[in-house]
C-alpha cells in the first residue's frame, strides 16, 4: 500500500510517498529555517504563505521522486493537528482537494502520532543505494515491541508516552510549561546563537565545558517535566557571570559574551537537558516494568549527545549487570536478592537480546511526509476509517489521546 503523506504543522513543508508503513519512495522537506533564522523564532502568518508558495511542488516532487503517479497512490495523509493554524490549514486544504479530485481515501493524522512513527521508517528496502537499509532488523525489532515507552521531544511538545499496540497512546508524562526544543530555542537566542536552537546550541557546545555552569535540574513530580524554570537558569547565570543585574535585558546578553563562555554555556545547559530526560526516562521505566522497548521522537531526538548518553547510560547498566552475572546470565534476572533497581533490572533483561531503544534515523527526527505517511498506514491497519475530505477540521491544540 502506497500512501502520500503531507505534513505543513509549523515551518516545514513535506511530502513523502512510503510503501506499507516503512519503505520510503520519496521524502521531500522543504524547510523555512532560513526565513526565520532572521527572526530568531517562526512567525506564523509568513511560515503559512511560504506552505502555499512551496505546497504542490513539494507534492509533485514527492511524487517524481517515488516514480509514482496518482494512479499508483492508495490512500493520502495529512497533519491536522495540533500546530499552527495557518500552516495546518495550507496541508489540510491541499490534501481535502488532492483526495476529492483524484477519488482517494484521506487519512487526518496527529503530530505527535507521525513523530512516533518515524521509527518504523526505513530508506527504500528495494533501492540499491544502502546506507539506512542496515539498520532495518534492529529498528523493526525494537519498536515492534509492545508495550513501548516513547519519548516525545520536539519544539511544542516534550511527553512520554505509553502504547500497549499500534494507535494507542496514553500520555504518563507532559511539561508543565517549555517544550524542551523551544527551551534549546530560547536558550540559542540568550547565547546569540542561531535559530533552530537545538542544532547550534549543539554545534557551539563541541568547544565546550559541560561542568563549567551548574544549572538545577527542576524538581517535578512524577513523569512530568517543566522548563521554562531551565531557561530561566540560563539568563541568571549569564547575568551573573557577566556581573550584571537581574534587570539587564537578555537580548543585549550577547553581546558581552565571549566565544568561550558561550561554548560553555551550550554545552553546560545541553548537558542538563540531555540527564533531566534520561532522569525521566529511568523512572518511566522503573513505573513501567513491562515495556519492552523505547522510542525517541520529534526534532530533539536528532540531538547527538542525547544519543550518546543513552547509549551509554544503557551500555553501562549492561556492563555492570554482566560483572555480577554468574552462570546463567537470564537468572541473574531473576534473582529476587539482586540488588539492582527496576529499571535496571528490566535494561539489563534487555540488553541481552536485541536493541531495545530506537531513534529515527538520521533526517526523520523533524517534521517530514513520510512519518504522516507511517502513521496513516498503522491507523489504517487498526481500522481507523477515512475522513470526509468535505469535513475535515483541524486542530491546533489537540490532544494525542483525543
Ligand atoms: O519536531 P520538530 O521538527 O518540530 C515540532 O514538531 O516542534 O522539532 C523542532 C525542535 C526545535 O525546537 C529545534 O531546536 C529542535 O527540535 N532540534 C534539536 C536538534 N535539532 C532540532 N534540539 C536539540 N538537538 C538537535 N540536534
Ligand atoms: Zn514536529
Amino acid at each position: 500500500m502506497k500512501i502520500l503523506g503531507i505534513e505543513t504543522s509549523c515551518d516545514e513543508t513535506a511530502a513523502a510517498v512510503v510503501e506499507d508503513g516503512k519503505n520510503i519512495l520519496s521524502n521531500v522537506v522543504v524547510s523555512q529555517i532560513d526565513i526565520f533564522a532572521e527572526y530568531g523564532g517562526v512567525i506564523p502568518e509568513v511560515a503559512a504563505r511560504s506552505h502555499l508558495e512551496v505546497i504542490m511542488p513539494v507534492i509533485e516532487k514527492s511524487l517524481k521522486d517515488a516514480k509514482c503517479t496518482w494512479d499508483d497512490i492508495d490512500a493520502i495523509a495529512v497533519t491536522h493537528a495540533p500546530g499552527l493554524l495557518g500552516s495546518l490549514l495550507i496541508g489540510t486544504l491541499t490534501a481535502r482537494t488532492l483526495a476529492i479530485l483524484h477519488d482517494k481515501p484521506l487519512y487526518a493524522v496527529h503530530h505527535l502520532k507521525s513523530h512516533v512513527y518515524a521509527n518504523w521508517l526505513v530508506e527504500n528496502e528495494k533501492s540499491t543505494s544502502g546506507g539506512l537499509q542496515s539498520n532495518e532488523g534492529a529498528r523493526l525489532k525494537s519498536a515492534n515491541a509492545f508495550p513501548l515507552l516513547a519519548m516525545v521531544i520536539s519544539g511544542g511538545h516534550t511527553q512520554i508516552l505509553y502504547m500497549p499496540a499500534h494507535n494507542d497512546f496514553k500520555i504518563i508524562g507532559t511539561t508543565h510549561d517549555d517544550a524542551i526544543g523551544e527551551c534549546f530555542d530560547k536558550v540559542a537566542k540568550i547565547l546569540g546563537l542561531p535559530y533552530p536552537g537545538g542544532p547550534s546550541i549543539s554545534e557551539a557546545a563541541k568547544n565546550g565545558d559541560e561542568n563549567r555552569y551548574h544549572l538545577p535540574h527542576p524538581k517535578v513530580e512524577g513523569l512530568n517535566f517543566s522548563f521554562s524554570g531551565l531557561k530561566t537558569a540560563v539568563l541568571r547565570a549569564v547575568q551573573k557571570e557577566l556581573s550584571l543585574p537581574i534587570s539587564h535585558p537578555s537580548h543585549d546578553l550577547k553581546n558581552h559574551l565571549s566565544a568561550q563562555q558561550v561554548a560553555d554555556f551550550a554545552a553546560s545547559f545541553e548537558k542538563t537537558a540531555v540527564d533531566i530526560l534520561l532522569e525521566k526516562l529511568k523512572k518511566a521505566l522503573e513505573l513501567h516494568p513491562d515495556a519492552k522497548s523505547v522510542v525517541f521522537a520529534g526534532g530533539v531526538s536528532a540531538n547527538q549527545r542525547l544519543q550518546r548518553a543513552t547509549d551509554t547510560v544503557f551500555s553501562e547498566e549492561y556492563k555492570r549487570s554482566a560483572a555480577g552475572v554468574q552462570g546463567d546470565p537470564k537468572s541473574f534476572f531473576e534473582d529476587s536478592k539482586t540488588r539492582a533497581s527496576a529499571p535496571e533490572r528490566y535494561l539489563q533483561k534487555k540488553l541481552l537480546g536485541s536493541p531495545l531503544v530506537a531513534f529515527p534515523l538520521p533526517g526523520l527526527s523533524g517534521d517530514n511526509g513520510a512519518m504522516v505517511a507511517a502513521a496513516a498506514y498503522y491507523e489504517i491497519k487498526s481500522g481507523v476509517k477515512p475522513t470526509d475530505p468535505y469535513k475535515l477540521n483541524i486542530y491546533p491544540r489537540i490532544s494525542i489521546e483525543n
